[in-house]
């Protein structure tokens, strides 16, 4: 049979563009979980329709581009700068992010965001029909609409507006906050809607589903049913889909020579230390300043472990223009330098923080590639170099305030079947329900707690590594993006033909 099409419509596209002249471009792999995860998508006729991260303003740019991404499968949404100003870097990232990860607004400009909070969400609704249109230019009868994220909420009500019998689904990629706090969102009602419009809406874990049909129930007055939620005998249905990795991706990585090359120099370079690893977009809700200040603790407490371990802390910049992620950042270098100041040597520090590093010095420091994006300012690790990374790390470091998963933990547990390094997993992240029993769980305000597991980390038995990686091990291997995408469009094809017997 033929392959079903499927439409996948996420802000962001799997690459991202950079100019190179008036009518030439670049395109690079995106950074993030929603990425990572539907490049594992591999079952399906895809199209991809999202933002390149660039504003192209001119027609010859907009035809050069449309045209390369075209090679990819990808189809561009042209956003203007001002538009990305208040729907991407204002409602999505600066209210709805913070919010569905329970930090609540920015606390500085708190009264500011209130009061631009109304023309913020003209430009998120103006957003989303932006990207209907694009759905409609491109939609064949029959294919599958598969929405993502935060960023398209308004989506699935676009859609189905023009047309009923469109086959509409949407998946959420953080968490879904309790509907106590959904319930401050002045738009709370027409954002949960405009989501129900879906024929089938998924979460990552099966608390997010319930508090997103009881901000339904108790905000809409709408009735909750085991199925989902029903609307005057219509019902969007509702369930948990936890997201997986393309785990055999990052296993037949290792093989490479070029990883193993990369693998030697690592141990080359760390030998007589272990390796501690945090690898996260330099986001608030990873919990970065936590991990660190733990660590701190840890060598406080644990003085003879000073020269004898380093974290390494990859932290990928990520939406730059929005003032809190520029604060974080100053933040986390502040509090690097100050515990490299107390603990570091002649011959070495306690953190390497890979972020600020230039190209070239980071090369001399650990044998790793950066790709460095125009200007050399924003840099993501090479695939190559992260499995390397993640191959010779004997203890990782996940310590999400909040987190929908957290895909970082997925990927070290693929690349660890020889060495069984430990993984410490924040209980807030979606990954604690599904690998808390191969993990060491910690609550990451906790800095004593997160402190005395880096110590029980480090010092744990093989045999105790070797199981708990295994139960690890086996779920990453058995859950995957293939099988996530397969069973949510199946169930969405499943949901729209019972709906069509029961009218
Ligand atoms: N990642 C990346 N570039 C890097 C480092 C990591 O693209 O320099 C990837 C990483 O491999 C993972 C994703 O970014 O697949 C992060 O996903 P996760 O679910 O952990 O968090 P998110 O960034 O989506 O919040
Ligand atoms: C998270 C979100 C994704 C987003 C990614 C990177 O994973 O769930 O939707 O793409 O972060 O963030 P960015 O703003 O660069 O797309």
């Amino acid at each position: 049979p033929l392959r079903q099409r499927l439409l996948v419509v996420a802000n962001r596209l799997p690459v991202s563009a950079v100019r190179k002249g008036e009518d030439s471009w670049s395109l690079e792999m995106s950074a993030g979980g929603l990425v990572s995860a539907l490049l594992g998508v591999k079952e399906f006729e895809a199209r991809w329709i999202g933002w390149a991260g660039v504003n192209v303003p001119d027609e010859v740019g907009q035809k050069a581009l449309t045209k390369a991404l075209g090679e990819k499968r990808c189809i561009p949404v042209f956003l203007d700068e001002e538009i990305v100003h208040r729907y991407y870097n204002g409602y999505c990232n600066n209210i709805l992010w913070p919010l569905f990860h329970y930090l609540g607004l920015p606390q500085e400009d708190r009264l500011a965001t209130t009061r631009s909070f109304q023309s913020q969400f003209e430009a998120y609704k103006k957003a989303n029909q932006m990207f209907a249109d694009v759905v409609h230019q491109h939609y064949e009868e029959g294919d599958v609409v598969w929405c993502h994220d935060y960023h398209l909420m308004f989506l699935p009500k676009c859609l189905k507006e023009r047309n009923n019998n469109m086959k509409v689904g949407w998946f959420l990629h953080t968490p879904f906050p309790s509907s106590e706090i959904h319930r401050t969102l002045p738009s709370r009602s027409d954002l949960l809607r405009s989501v129900l419009a879906a024929d089938l809406v998924g979460f990552h874990t099966y608390d997010y589903a319930r508090h997103f049909v009881s901000a339904c129930t108790r905000i809409l007055g709408l009735e909750g049913t085991p199925e989902g939620v029903e609307d005057q005998g219509r019902l969007t249905r509702v369930a948990a889909f936890p997201i997986g990795i393309d785990s055999d991706r990052f296993i037949r990585a290792l093989e490479l020579p070029k990883v193993q090359g990369h693998i030697n120099e690592l141990k080359e370079r760390f030998a007589g230390r272990k390796v501690m690893l945090g690898v996260d977009r330099l986001d608030m809700i990873k919990g970065i300043p936590q991990k660190i200040l733990a660590f701190e603790k840890f060598l406080e407490e644990y003085p003879s472990w000073c020269d004898k371990v380093v974290l390494l802390q990859i932290a990928v910049p990520t939406r730059t223009d929005v003032p809190e992620y520029q604060k974080l950042t100053s933040q986390v270098h502040e509090i690097v330098g100050r515990i490299n100041g107390r603990f570091g040597t002649l011959t070495a520090v306690p953190i390497h923080h890979l972020m600020c590093i230039s190209a070239g010095n980071f090369k001399r420091l650990a044998g790793l590639r950066f790709i460095a994006e125009k200007g050399g300012r924003d840099r993501s690790l090479d695939f190559f170099a992260l499995c390397a990374l993640y191959a010779v790390t004997d203890v990782a470091l996940v310590t999400s305030l909040r987190d929908g998963m957290n895909l970082v933990s997925y990927e070290f547990v693929a690349c660890q079947d020889l060495k069984k390094g430990v993984l410490i997993l924040s209980e807030f992240a979606g990954a604690a329900q599904s690998l808390g029993a191969g993990a060491i769980l910690v609550n990451p305000w906790n800095i004593t707690e997160v402190a005395d597991s880096i110590r029980q980390a480090l010092t744990m038995t093989p045999e105790e590594r070797e199981k708990r990686h295994q139960h690890n091990f086996v779920h990453v291997t058995t859950h995957t993006a293939q099988e996530w995408a397969e069973t949510f469009v199946s169930e969405l094809n499943d949901t729209v033909i019972e709906a069509q017997l029961r009218t």
